[in-house]
């Protein structure tokens, strides 16, 4: 990527370029620890905890991201999930019926949805043998309306992150903006993207709260990227998008940060268990490497398997209508008893 020539402003639509954000009472007025009366929000005044509305600039919240990340507030969006940061990505930047996206099946199925939902063409380039990209295919599959490359790593559902060698040549060559979704990564051996940013113009990353901080319930995915690009998303988020509950529980856990390295040794130690396990059961005829906390295993039937675990009251999740992927399971690492019941149980399936 030639950086001079990066231009954030041709990405942008048209509309979003020009339009005014909405001002919320909020946004007019910030002093929110104050004793002042406020009367400007339509709000009812009698105290629930929650009868105010919430901070829409979550700027606690985002303190506490920014010292632990060593990324600035103003490089920071949050959504109600991940799945909300993505589809404002979308929203921000593809013009519906005539831009396009390029993913990279086997992924993770909610960029075609998002894709669909919002009348974008999306391009689909298949992972290799390795579940790694094609880079030629993406260079020739890529035209002048191409404006966004998802890159889920560690991938869901192989569970391998993609090699630093290919994210770099697309992160110096794509003209559009990549998508970096490390939903998993902080069970991965690598470092995230994110410290890369002040080099990408055109990077975007994705994490959430919902894998190793345990957190799926509250809802709270993060983008980081150019304080120009975090600049147009909060310019077309919804104004209170992050709950009062949801920042309350989120900058407990944050600041927790035993808890939340307490699980992901404790699950990436049952990864290591459960993969020495795994390759020995009989119908399981392989297992991929995985950088998440989650297995991929491909089985002899992986309907019959399925079926067999349900009845034994685990669900697992079948992947085999994904390319690439024919007659994989994919199996999230559980508590330690709950591996071990699963073990117990493949190990005695006829
Ligand atoms: C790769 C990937 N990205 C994003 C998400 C969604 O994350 P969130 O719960 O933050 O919406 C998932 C959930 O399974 C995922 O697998």
């Amino acid at each position: 990527m030639n950086k001079v020539n990066f231009d954030i402003n041709s990405l942008i639509r048209p509309n979003v370029a020009k339009m005014k954000p909405y001002s919320s009472a909020r946004d007019e007025f910030k002093d929110f620890d104050s004793e002042m009366i406020f009367l400007d929000a339509n709000e009812n005044p009698f105290e629930t905890n929650v009868n105010r509305y919430p901070d829409p600039k979550q700027q606690k919240l985002k303190s506490i991201l920014s010292k632990q990340k060593n990324i600035p507030s103003n490089q920071i969006l949050l959504g109600n999930g991940s799945d909300e940061v993505l589809d404002l990505i979308f929203r921000a930047f593809c013009e519906p019926s005539k831009d396009n996206i390029i993913t990279l099946p086997p992924t993770y199925g909610m960029y075609s949805v998002l894709a669909n939902l919002n009348n974008i063409e999306n391009r689909e380039v298949l992972l290799d043998s390795d579940f790694q990209p094609d880079l030629v295919e993406i260079s020739r599959t890529t035209d002048t309306h191409t404006k966004l490359l998802f890159i889920c790593s560690p991938n869901n559902p192989t569970g391998n992150l993609i090699t630093s060698e290919k994210i770099l040549k697309l992160l110096k060559t794509f003209n559009g903006l990549i998508v970096i979704d490390e939903a998993y990564i902080d069970f991965a051996k690598e470092e995230s993207w994110t410290t890369k940013l002040n080099e990408f113009p055109n990077l975007i990353v994705t994490q959430t709260l919902s894998k190793a901080y345990g957190l799926a319930g509250i809802r709270l995915g993060i983008c980081y990227s150019s304080t120009e690009i975090i600049a147009v998303l909060n310019k077309i988020k919804p104004p209170y998008n992050i709950n009062k509950l949801t920042q309350q529980f989120a900058i407990e856990r944050l600041e927790d940060t035993k808890k939340t390295e307490g699980y992901i040794a404790l699950l990436n130690e049952e990864r290591g268990n459960l993969l020495k396990v795994l390759v020995q059961v009989n119908f399981i005829e392989k297992v991929y490497p995985t950088d998440a906390n989650f297995i991929l295993i491909k089985v002899d039937n992986a309907e019959k398997r399925y079926s067999q675990l349900l009845q034994k009251d685990i669900v697992v999740r079948n992947r085999s209508s994904q390319s690439l992927c024919e007659n994989t399971l994919r199996i999230t690492i559980g508590t330690t008893s709950e591996n071990k019941k699963l073990i117990t149980i493949l190990k005695t399936l006829k």
